[in-house]
């Protein structure tokens, strides 16, 4: 990112600079010139065409104010979200912590978001066929029927969606986690593939449902969540959500915050934790890689390790607005340097490298 820029962003709280961000991209005063379609990049994943590989994760637009703009900074798709059926303010600020020495970041946000009805009313007013734009939807603190709220999210979204995130890993959430064990997520599962289905007898359109979950779950619980993916037939999965680990932190002064962390920390947890998902779900479940990518080569090792496609967040902070570009234009390179009709031809060759490392 422009030096000036980054002193300038730095020297504000994060949740502010954030909020500039958005305006900055609004206004179109970003300028980035993008990589162009290219052959190389191209997948077909849970039966949507994406462009390139490379996404903005959930959480940068949770309100759904520019996912346009994102994708013309190069993003392949966007996601925005989550979103909640009715508006909430969230936890008491601050609430986002950069721990700069690590790259990293703990937010404790706690779905502060506008609501189902404003985030329709921004994805139907800009709308475009042409880009994959995600939506994750999450449930009220206050719910008394969490799952309802999930079923909300499908009902409402079902005509704009490219595709949903079912988000259960958010640790700002009390109890939300809890929704990754079997019995919970038997009933969350087979409910929101109803209504999907319901939905799609509608609008003739099956949107897919890709799971989101959490990279601090253990071998157990990864063998439920696969099962459960499995008999639900649910079509994609996202690893993973933030962590509550502060393993090896640099940053004294922040490690403590509650929150989750993300960013380079995260990488190997993450990265493990997606290879031993696709070992056990198979090579035909739509796979997204997200945690601590920063660079070309952490995004590689996302695909090798079992990933489809790979999403970003907190690398966009410290990396910037052109910071997709290069990504995919590395990517598009690394293609053409090896040989590879298509960048997908990496998927799985670090499988085992990966899947085999104990969790912590
Ligand atoms: C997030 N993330 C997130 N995820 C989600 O499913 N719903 C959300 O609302 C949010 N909100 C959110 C806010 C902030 C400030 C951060 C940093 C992150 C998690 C995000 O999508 C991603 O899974 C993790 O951040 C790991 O990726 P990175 O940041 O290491 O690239």
């Amino acid at each position: 990112m422009n030096a000036i820029l980054r002193a300038m962003l730095f020297a504000l709280d994060p949740e502010t600079s954030h909020q500039l961000s958005i305006l900055a991209l609004k206004s179109g005063l970003l300028k980035v010139r993008p990589q162009s379609d290219t052959p190389h990049l191209r997948s077909k994943v849970a039966g949507l065409d994406f462009p390139n590989p490379l996404g903005i994760a959930a959480g940068y637009d949770k309100n759904a104010e520019v996912p346009h703009q994102l994708i013309r900074l190069g993003f392949g798709f966007a996601e925005i979200g989550s979103v909640t059926p009715l508006p909430q303010p969230g936890n008491p600020r601050p609430r986002i912590f950069r721990l700069q020495s690590d790259h990293a970041v703990i937010n404790r946000l706690g779905f502060n978001n506008e609501g189902h009805a404003v985030c329709l009313k921004r994805l139907e007013a800009g709308h475009d066929p042409r880009h994959i734009v995600g939506v994750n939807i999450g449930a009220n603190k206050q719910s008394t029927d969490r799952i309802a709220d999930y079923e909300a999210g499908i009902d409402v979204f079902a005509h704009v969606a490219s595709y949903f995130t079912v988000n259960i890993s958010s640790p700002n959430t009390p109890g939300l986690r809890d929704l990754q064990t079997r019995e919970h997520l038997a009933e969350l599962l087979s409910r929101v593939k109803e209504r999907r289905d319901r939905k799609a007898t509608d609008t003739g359109r099956a949107v897919p449902i890709f799971l989101k979950i959490a990279p601090d779950l253990g071998e157990r619980d990864l063998d439920d969540v696969a099962e459960e993916i499995e008999t639900r037939r649910i079509e994609g999965l996202i690893v993973s959500n933030t962590t509550l680990d502060r393993t090896g932190l640099q940053d004294k002064a922040h490690a403590s915050e509650p929150g989750g962390l993300s960013g380079r920390p995260l990488f190997e947890k993450s990265t493990a934790v997606l290879a031993k998902m696709r070992r056990r779900c198979g090579p035909d479940l739509a796979m997204i890689g997200v945690g601590g990518v920063d660079s070309i080569e952490t995004a590689l090792e996302k695909i090798r390790a079992g990933a489809d496609l790979v999403q970003l967040y907190t690398g966009f902070v410290y990396g910037g607005p052109a910071l997709p570009a290069r990504i995919v234009l590395g990517l598009k390179r690394h293609a053409e340097k090896e040989g590879l009709s298509n960048l997908s031809e990496l998927r799985d060759s670090a499988v085992a490298k990966w899947a085999d490392r104990p969790l912590a």
